[in-house]
């Protein structure tokens, strides 16, 4: 069991610059099933979620070759198995974004349901509602979702109840390959949607309006494989600017496009930052105390829920009291109670937390809630009196990669400690 120690205090400075982003990263691996043969991607982080994906398409019959630590040469073509079991969707419920693409090559598949998990019960019913108007027909059989299409699909609109991320690139990977046009309304806009149906597009699939509320995807019968580069990671980004913002700065993160984040990078101003927008790089520094302002959730370009942990950090030693609103999860506030021990004053009201800035914080030893909580945690060590111990950091590295040397490249006292 490893944890991270933070000895607090240290002022940060200096330049870091982010990898290829998570979420992004495991669509477009998956999207790689839809066209037969040899695609490659670069700019993958090196990451554990990668892992499991990678797992993933192993077990459907690719073949994956590491060709250095941030490119992977996929063969799709030896695929032959449509069965995603449920020991590899418990490890990483983003395994179901090879729904979509199973069922667009093969009108088959099997992928086990995904159970809650830390952040909420977190369905996937819209995935399911929007496959089925594109003529997928569904079971559920042992716990795991029954897909079958008994003639072809078909495109048709869809109208989603609430712009989720995954149900629009489960919709979107199907539909390229269905009969006709297909349009998806109140369509996710994250920047990681416009990297998928950019590389589906290089694929040749035929997408308007990826970026929007409504996407408009013209069917075509095949695609060929490609090579892609992933976009930047604007959440790894925004962790790396917080800890800059807390523990002074100037702290420089780049490889990635700062319009990716810019509702947190004005939110960051609003708190009294100084944020300096270049070239696929921010800077960030903080000038005096942090200023107390009330932050919600929302689906992009509105504020992430993945930036969210991160920011209640800052919130939790400004001067003043504010409320942060969780809008896209129902359970994420989980890390307040571990900030609590380390002297912070949060109250959960539902999905809102009511955050009074302390003078301090102080160090303890806590436990990683889940990926962003974790990363937080070890933030707020950055800055608390003296030595915090995040433990359970499987979490993190889910989703950093080489979080400690990156930080310790940044001036910060930090650790990776065996047991
Ligand atoms: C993705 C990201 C995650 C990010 C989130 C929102 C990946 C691997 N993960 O998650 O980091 O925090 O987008 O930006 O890309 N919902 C339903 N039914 C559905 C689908 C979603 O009720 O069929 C609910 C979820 O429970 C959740 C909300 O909608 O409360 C948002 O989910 P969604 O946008 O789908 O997030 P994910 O794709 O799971």
């Amino acid at each position: 069991m490893e944890a991270i120690r933070v000895v607090g205090g240290r002022p940060l400075a200096g330049t870091v610059k982010v990898e290829g982003a998570k979420n992004s990263a495991l669509k477009l691996m998956a999207a790689t099933l839809m066209a037969p043969g040899v695609s490659r991607l670069t700019n993958v982080p090196n990451i554990s979620d990668v892992h499991v994906m990678g797992k993933v398409l192993k077990r459907l019959g690719a073949t994956i070759d590491v060709e250095d630590e941030h490119t992977l040469v996929i063969d799709t073509a030896p695929v032959a198995s449509w069965v995603t079991p449920y020991e590899l969707v418990a490890q990483m419920r983003a395994s179901t974004a090879v729904l979509g693409p199973l069922i667009a090559r093969f009108g088959e598949a099997r992928v086990a349901m995904p159970g809650g998990c830390n952040i909420g019960a977190r369905k996937i019913d819209m995935h399911l509602a929007g496959l089925t108007a594109l003529g997928v027909e569904f079971s559920v059989d042992h716990g795991d979702i029954k897909a079958h299409v008994p003639d072809r699909l078909r495109g048709t609109v869809v109208p989603l109840e609430f712009a989720s991320v995954g149900a629009t690139e489960n919709l979107l990977m199907a539909a390229v390959l269905a009969e006709g046009d297909t349009t998806i309304e109140n369509a996710a806009r994250e920047p990681e949607i416009c990297d998928l149906a950019e590389m589906l597009a290089e694929m040749g699939a035929e997408i308007e309006g990826a970026g929007s509320p409504t996407i408009v995807v013209h069917g075509v019968s095949e695609l060929h494989p490609v090579e892609h580069e992933v976009v930047g990671d604007r959440i790894e980004a925004g962790t790396f600017l917080a800890a800059g913002a807390l523990a002074g700065g100037p702290v420089t993160v780049e490889g990635f496009e700062p319009v990716h984040l810019e509702m947190v990078l004005r939110k960051y101003e609003a708190m009294g930052m100084g944020v300096e927008r270049g070239e696929r790089r921010v800077t960030i520094r903080r000038d005096g105390q942090i200023r107390s302002l009330d932050i919600q959730t929302l689906p992009f370009p509105g504020f992430p829920t993945d930036m969210q942990a991160q920011t209640m950090v800052l919130l939790s030693v400004a001067g003043g009291t504010c409320v942060v609103t969780e809008n896209i999860f129902e359970s994420r506030f989980m890390l307040a109670a571990e900030l609590a021990r380390m002297g912070a004053d949060i109250t959960i009201e539902g999905h809102h937390a009511i955050v009074h800035g302390v003078p301090a914080l102080s160090g303890a030893p806590v436990t990683a809630p889940d990926l962003r909580g974790g990363a937080a945690l070890v933030l707020a060590g950055l800055v608390a009196d003296g030595y915090t111990t995040v433990s359970d950091i499987h979490h993190i590295e889910r989703g950093y990669e080489n979080f400690v040397p990156k930080l310790q490249s940044l001036g910060a006292e930090v650790s990776l400690l065996s047991a």
